[in-house]
């Protein structure tokens, strides 16, 4: 169901109509401006359990008697409303039907002079932003871990409330947690790792609702700056505090191109491998994927993305997931910033060519109105703006900006974007009408060369946008040609100092189709099977699926055993299920490795090998 929030005022006093398509909730009528939350984590039931008080302001003067929040698969016990005395009285409240995407609407009716909610409730096990992940699955082996994973409508499984961007809130926290393990929030921490099985956070910046985050297990911390650390099993903490050691330098840089950095800290947080993303940019703690720790920091690219997001994301957010380029399309091309600032224009420009490819590779596969940044997603669930047309169709929008007006004047332009709409949530629109106000009208004859209308409403990428060019990867592609040709042996490659960009373009500039002696031979003397990179190793892996080369299977499973980064996994499992003998292979591996999959790699690779016979108890619900 759609609400309409009509006339929303902002902190500017401008007037805008907009709609949230993945929210039951009505901004314009009250808004939750600050959560208390107070949880008890239990591994044995799989649940969280608690209370979380949320403070309401009434919109435009609303009489509204009804406040309605997101839930999914919340058991609600108690619903209790305090007025201006203070005294909080049992609330009559209604859960209504339950949505497949959006979950069910919580509606509490509460007196006209309420201040405060109380809500009593647990979690689901099947809640969708909570994975519990088994001592096995973790790198100590020894305790479980279970973390949450808000972005984008997974908030309202694990707190009731109005789970959409367009809305910010403070929060604090206490977690209560077994006495042997740890818990780290989104927020600052008393603990920064010490155990006692009770922890508080606070987050006194307002924030959107799925930048509230949690994970509890057997956590320890290393500083590695005045500002920065790491958070990670004992067992990992030396060798992710060297892999990260960069984050105070990546935050000067960022800080000296768009202004201060203002969520405090920043830390790292190593999750278990099951994590289905690279990183999510979790305020003062970026929560990533262990498989970056590759022990030549090589993967800093992810560090640099998630930090972008303190500003283009964090500090200015998405107002809805149509918006969501804004977030994605920012912080990539900022990212790509940072990597050029720190290691060179030569290996930006590697990204750069790398992106682009991917991208046009993936647009072939892509229906139309899904190649539009402003995408419409009225029905669907928000997940099907995940591609790389957010992030790189974005990044490359900036980019074009920045070949027109020049890299100084799109410095000064997003730097005063973001001081503009601080801690606020910004629609396309708004940001277009910032861009036409504080760019173009000074440069009428520069706005020309921007086809505006075609960047962000319709498919497919504008003539005039970047062709980036890297000379080092032209050289590879050289010399994959010659192979190709039989003029250079395979042996003879210049590939001694080649980075992991280089190597990775290689096999990218390889054709489809390989003969069963060419894949042996490339991994006879590059040993692609072995390979250490991951990213690497999967599109390896995927050239080995379509050649049916075998001997890399068992890598292959145990690849799709461990790792749950979905870029990785989904391309994979989607390869496999193009012939019937991959299908049986994808669906007797999924079949055992499902029950560790992250909720949202379940759900992805569900409808990619078909849902295999299970325990309700277990089942996904996205
Ligand atoms: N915010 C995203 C992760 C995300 C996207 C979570 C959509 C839920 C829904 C994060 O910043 C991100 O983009 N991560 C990338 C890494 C990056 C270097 C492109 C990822 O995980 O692949
Ligand atoms: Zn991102």
């Amino acid at each position: 169901m759609t609400r309409v929030y009509d006339q929303l005022t902002h902190a500017e006093g401008t007037v805008r109509t907009r709609t949230d398509p993945h929210s039951h909730s009505e901004p314009d009528k009250f808004r939750i401006k600050h959560l208390d939350l107070d949880l008890q984590v239990s591994f044995d039931k799989r649940k969280l359990e608690g209370t979380a008080v949320l403070t309401v302001e009434r919109q435009n003067g609303s009489q509204s008697r009804s406040l309605v929040l997101d839930t999914r698969d919340l058991n609600v016990h108690r619903v209790e409303a305090e007025g201006r005395l203070g005294t909080f009285r049992d609330a009559a409240y209604e859960i209504g039907t339950r949505d497949p995407i959006q979950g069910a609407p919580l509606t509490v009716f509460v007196p006209l002079d309420v201040q405060r909610i109380k809500i009593t409730y647990s979690t689901s096990p099947r809640a969708s932003a909570l994975h519990w992940v088994e001592p096995v699955q973790t790198a100590g082996k020894r305790f479980p871990f279970v973390s949450t994973q808000s972005q984008e409508i997974h908030a309202r499984s694990w707190i009731p409330l109005q789970d959409t961007p367009s809305v910010r809130l403070t929060y604090h926290a206490q977690i209560r947690t077994p006495t042997n393990l740890s818990a780290v929030m989104s927020a600052e921490s008393n603990s920064m790792g010490d155990r006692g099985g009770s922890y508080r956070f606070e987050m006194n910046r307002p924030i959107p609702p799925y930048l509230i985050a949690l994970a509890v297990g057997d956590i320890g911390f290393a500083s590695t700056g005045p500002r920065t650390g790491v958070y990670a099993d004992p067992v990992l903490i030396e060798a992710a505090r060297y892999e990260f050691a960069e984050a105070e330098q990546m935050l000067q840089q960022a800080e000296q191109l768009y202004g201060p950095y203002l969520w405090g800290r920043l830390d790292i947080l190593v999750l278990p491998p099951s994590f289905p993303f690279g990183g999510m940019e979790n305020p003062s703690v970026i929560f990533v994927t262990p498989t970056l720790i590759s022990g030549d920091r090589s993967a800093v690219s992810v560090i640099a993305h998630e930090l972008a997001h303190a500003w283009s994301g964090n500090l200015v957010t998405n107002a809805t997931w149509s918006d969501f380029w804004l977030n994605e399309g920012f912080t990539t091309y900022i990212e790509r910033r940072l990597q050029g600032r720190l290691y060179g224009k030569t290996r930006a420009d590697m990204e750069d060519v790398l992106a682009r490819q991917r991208l046009e590779e993936e647009m072939q596969r892509l229906a139309p109105q899904d190649q539009i940044l402003h995408i419409d997603l009225e029905g669907r669930d928000p997940d099907a703006a995940t591609t790389l047309v957010p992030y790189v169709k974005g990044a490359l929008f900036l980019g074009s900006l920045e070949e027109i007006f020049g890299r100084q004047r799109l410095d000064a332009y997003l730097r005063a974007y973001f001081n503009h709409f601080a801690f606020q949530s910004v629609t396309t629109e708004q940001a277009i009408a910032y861009l036409k106000d504080n760019l173009f009208r000074q440069s009428p004859e520069l706005a020309a060369r921007v086809p505006l209308h075609e960047w962000i409403f319709e498919p497919g990428l504008p003539k005039s946008a970047p062709k980036p060019v890297s000379e080092a990867l032209n050289a590879v592609k050289d010399q994959a040609e010659q192979w190709l040709k039989g003029e250079l042996p395979l042996e003879c490659l210049q590939s001694k100092n080649w980075s992991a960009h280089e190597w990775l373009y290689f096999l990218c500039s390889l054709p489809a189709d390989l003969s069963p002696a060419r894949m042996r031979q490339l991994d006879a003397v590059c040993h692609f099977t072995q390979a250490k990179n991951t990213e690497i190793l999967q599109q390896w892996l995927l050239m080995a699926i379509h050649n049916r080369y075998s001997p890399a299977y068992p890598r292959l499973e145990a690849f799709l055993s461990t790792v749950g980064r979905r870029i990785y996994i989904k391309p994979l499992f989607e390869e496999l299920v193009r012939t019937e003998e991959g299908k049986r292979f994808a669906q007797d591996i999924y079949s055992r490795v499902r029950s560790g999959y992250h909720p949202l790699s379940r759900a992805t690779v569900d409808k990619i090998v078909g849902e295999p016979e299970r325990d309700p108890a277990q089942s996904s619900v996205v």
